[in-house]
């Protein structure tokens, strides 16, 4: 395993793939809050109470507040906060701006970039230097809706929200010479890792963190039917690559954010369009609930 960087907009799904990689004893070096889910000061207080609730010390970072060329668009799928019913109500900390220290970090070191959100913050990072992407070993990506399967149809429209909320950042991303997997919703939207309603009584967590999962949870499932574990399972990507099979392409976006993959078996563009249940269960589903 190696140094990792996490870029979220910490959301409910963000927020359980942060306690998943904590579960794992994953540890990013910091992670950035980007907008996305909600405005940057939602996401960048919803990821301070996740690590608060953790009792974690990982660093967090503020991020892109907007999209680099259109408005922001906020479907609010997560609630008003972004998190649901849960209000985290701690003084945040200072706002130390999360693409410097993404660009300052990988001038030291090589880094893996999980990105569970907009892509706009990497590629702002990427803009202040050509040469910055050498120090990426690779980057993981929840995004996307390739239409592979019936399940990679889009959740806005025929887009993805991550990619539709910036096409443009996503251009810059997937244009890179290095080794990027891309976890759409070909593999995330699949019934077989979706939660539901008879779940909720399962949850293993206790204490504060099992009370903000049971919250959290049982609001989305409430307010959407089931609820979708997106950036838990990009996030297994890190440390289970191969428990899903992938695609190799170049990647496509169009200025609505639809994603297209064309063939080629030598591209070191990975897209997911399975998961093997029985890695899911054991790796994501077992983890939270009994
Ligand atoms: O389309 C699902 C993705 O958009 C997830 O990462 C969710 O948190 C939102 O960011
Ligand atoms: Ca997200």
């Amino acid at each position: 395993m190696n140094n990792v960087i996490l870029n979220v907009d910490t959301g409910v799904d963000d927020a359980y793939a942060i306690i998943l990689l904590e579960k794992y004893g994953i540890r990013p070096d910091f992670i950035v809050a980007s907008s996305g889910n909600s405005n940057i000061e939602d996401t960048f207080r919803n990821t301070e109470g996740v690590i608060k609730i953790l009792n974690s010390d990982v660093p967090v970072y503020k991020g892109a507040y907007r999209p680099l060329m259109r408005d922001a668009y906020y479907e609010f799928y997560h609630g008003k906060n972004g998190m649901g019913c849960y209000n985290f109500n701690h003084v945040t900390e200072e706002h130390k701006n999360g693409i410097l220290k993404m660009y300052d970090a990988l001038k030291k070191k090589k880094y893996t970039i999980i990105s569970t959100c907009p892509l706009t913050s990497i590629a702002l990072m990427l803009l202040m230097d050509e040469n910055i992407e050498k120090n990426i070993d690779k980057i993981i990506v929840m995004g996307g809706a390739f239409h592979l399967n019936p399940y990679g149809d889009g959740n806005i429209d025929d887009a993805e929200f991550n990619i539709y909320y910036d096409p443009e950042a996503a251009k810059i991303v997937f244009n890179l010479s290095i080794e990027e997997y891309i976890i759409p919703l070909d593999v995330t939207m699949n019934p077989d890792f979706s939660i539901q309603n008879a779940d909720i009584k399962k949850i293993n967590d206790t204490g504060i963190v099992g009370d903000f999962i049971y919250k959290t949870l049982k609001y989305m499932v409430e307010k959407h039917n089931s609820f979708e574990m997106h950036d838990p399972i990009a996030a297994m990507a890190y440390f289970n690559k191969n428990a899903f099979k992938y695609i190799n392409g170049n990647i496509y976006v169009d200025d609505k954010g639809v994603t297209k993959i064309y063939e080629n078996k030598n591209s070191n563009k990975h897209v997911a369009y399975s998961l093997d249940k029985i890695e899911y269960k054991k790796n994501i589903y077992g983890k939270f609930f009994h």
